[in-house]
């Protein structure tokens, strides 16, 4: 949540921060600011509103600084305003401070520096840190240690950048459990919460630990461990391609990511699975006595990486007969779960900064598990905290709605079954043809993808529901939790998601004249029974729309949207597609922000 930038170099910094910023609005879209350092003073432009606005603020465009720190806020401690945006300052004027994260000691941190003569005026948790650097630095008199010191006193999380007046040839950067990289370009050099913000400058970044500091002056670069001891640290080249951050000349980056897939899937497979050759996965080392000793497999994340688990659990006990179950990361967390050396956790998390999901990681390895990362971002916290971490490679996602992170999430877990599949020589004629199936998903969803057409105009006729229901079973039911997610998060219709044999128990009382109910069918064992269940609210007024790759055009439903056929296991890959773009036109057909819904952000670096 939130995004971060900051310049230092040779170059005017407003329009590196706003450009910056512009990017990384799927972080935080309800205010943003800008501070820099001009004449020796602190010059601070922030309003409440989309970034793009901050061009409107007088004076903005004039700033000729060549150092700056910018911000673009997802509210949490007090509401979207002009006062609680970031940056803040002390009271002297003298710091600037821009926060991701949560302080959660605020309060009393707040009370002691009343106590102090200071005084707040935003209900942010981040306006104590400025004061606090400004409390140290009149002992300290160096901004690095002030800072230092004023970390030591703040529990909770954050990534933050520190400019001072008095020092105004410096920014200092620290992290704890918060994203923040450091990208270089010959003397000049970028801050950043996510690397898309200034991958049109550069691919070379240093990726930050938690605890570590950083003092970025014009001619150097220095890292530092808590106790500010020196540390080396290496670049990584990240070869993400500035045109992978931009939309291509698509109305929307979720569309354009929807469209990806194809090349997104065929990124995941990679060298991991060619034809007639065993599964591969260099990243990690499980062998057949370690897959021998445990008897459960748990699988962690949030929202849409949560349901991709939910699909490759099917194929895990399938492959390997090992009890599999998936949680919901922000309880299990919580819950003091049944696990030690004989569970294997994996977690999923795109962004790889999920507040929950990191943490139940580090529980899991707290309980001796061992633990697998699936992430898409190279280098991020997740990554950093697991045993082994493999990647989904699926190019940088930046609408809010995850559409092509998910399908990839699903294709590197059904590989990754079936590699422990094969480690345990658990060989079958079903693991050949899901490798075969594999190998053509990229060609399929291509085939899925020209439902575009059709599934825009079911769009235009349900866009004024105000609720819909999924419908489903076994696989097919992962698939309508992922489809009501992508159309309430993005549509804001309200809309839930049942196995189709629940809908007696209870759900069925909901369903009146004329209401929307979607229902996915590709289970070959279970078409006869989704059926009935249709049928059972069809009688009841409801209109019907089925995703199917069977062929169901004997019944009375309103519109059948047809997939192509593939393995069970692998179905929801391509029944998802006409349920993405479901979501994605009944949200333009609102007239939305598809890709910046209200109320969310892209990453949950907050519990
Ligand atoms: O970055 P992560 O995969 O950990 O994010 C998990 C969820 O926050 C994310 O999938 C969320 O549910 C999306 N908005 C779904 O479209």
């Amino acid at each position: 949540m939130c995004g971060i930038v900051g310049y230092i170099g040779k170059n005017k910094a407003n329009e590196i921060l706003i450009n910056g910023l512009l990017k990384l609005e799927y972080r935080g879209y309800d205010s943003a600011g800008i501070a820099v350092i001009e004449n020796n003073e602190i010059v601070c432009k922030k309003d409440k509103g989309r970034v793009r606005n901050l061009y409107n603020l007088e004076g903005i465009n004039e700033l000729e600084s060549t150092i700056g720190i910018a911000h673009t806020r997802w509210a949490t401690h007090g509401k979207p305003s002009m006062v609680n945006a970031h940056p803040h300052l002390d009271n002297h004027n003298t710091f600037a401070v821009v926060h991701n994260g949560i302080i959660e000691n605020y309060h009393e941190l707040r009370e002691e520096l009343i106590k102090k003569g200071y005084k707040f005026y935003s209900e942010t948790d981040t306006e104590v840190i400025p004061n606090l650097v400004n409390y140290y630095y009149k002992e300290e008199k160096d901004l690095l240690k002030a800072v230092n010191k004023a970390c030591k006193d703040l529990k909770g999380s954050y990534a933050i950048e520190v400019i001072s007046k008095d020092e105004p040839d410096k920014i200092v950067v620290a992290r704890k459990d918060s994203p923040m990289v450091i990208g270089v370009a010959g003397n000049d050099k970028y801050v950043a919460s996510d690397i898309p913000a200034v991958l049109e400058y550069t691919r070379d970044f240093y990726l930050l630990a938690d605890g570590e500091f950083v003092e970025l002056t014009r001619d150097e670069i220095k890292f530092y461990d808590e106790d500010l001891n020196n540390i080396e640290k290496k670049i990584e080249k990240i070869e993400w391609s500035e045109k992978a951050t931009s939309k291509e000349g698509y109305e929307d980056y979720m569309l354009k990511e929807i469209y990806e897939q194809p090349k997104s899937i065929r990124e995941t497979i990679g060298s991991r699975l060619k034809e007639n050759e065993k599964c591969q996965f260099d990243d990690i080392e499980i062998d057949k006595n370690y897959l021998q000793s445990i008897n459960k497999i748990k699988i962690v994340a949030c929202g849409t990486a949560m349901y991709a688990g939910l699909v490759a659990k099917n194929t895990f006990e399938r492959l390997l007969k090992i009890d599999t179950e998936v949680d919901v990361a922000s309880e299990f967390r919580y819950r003091d779960p049944l696990i030690d050396e004989k569970t294997l956790a994996i977690f999923i998390s795109q962004s790889g900064e999920t507040a929950d999901t990191i943490a139940a990681l580090k529980l899991a390895k707290h309980k001796k598990c061992k633990t697998i990362a699936v992430s898409n971002v190279i280098g991020s916290s997740i990554t950093r905290e697991a045993h082994y971490t493999i990647y989904t490679h699926a190019g940088p996602e930046i609408a809010v709605a995850s559409t092509k992170a998910y399908t990839s999430q699903v294709v590197l877990l059904e590989l990754l079954a079936i590699h422990f599949a094969e480690v345990l020589e658990n060989n079958s004629e079903e693991i050949e043809t899901l490798k075969d199936e594999i190998l053509q998903l990229p060609k399929k969803v291509e085939e899925a993808l020209k439902t575009g057409e059709e599934v825009k105009e079911l769009a235009n006729e349900i866009y004024a529901q105000k609720d819909v229901f999924f419908i489903g079973r076994g696989i097919d039911f992962t698939v309508t939790k992922e489809a009501s997610l992508k159309l309430k998060e993005i549509s804001y219709i309200h809309s839930d998601a049942y196995q189709a044999g629940e809908l007696k128990h209870g759900p069925i009382a909901l369903i009146e004249n004329g209401i929307t109910v979607i229902g996915i069918i590709s289970d070959k064992k279970l078409v006869k029974k989704s059926v009935s269940n249709l049928q059972e609210v069809i009688t009841r007024g409801a209109n019907v729309i089925v995703v199917t790759d069977k062929d169901l055009s004997k019944y009375n439903f309103k519109k059948i949207i047809k997939v192509p056929e593939t393995n069970k296991l692998l179905s929801p890959i391509l029944t998802v597609i006409p349920m993405q773009l479901l979501a994605y036109y009944v949200s333009k057909a609102k007239g939305l922000d598809v890709d910046k819904p209200r109320n969310l952000a892209k990453s949950v670096t907050v519990e």
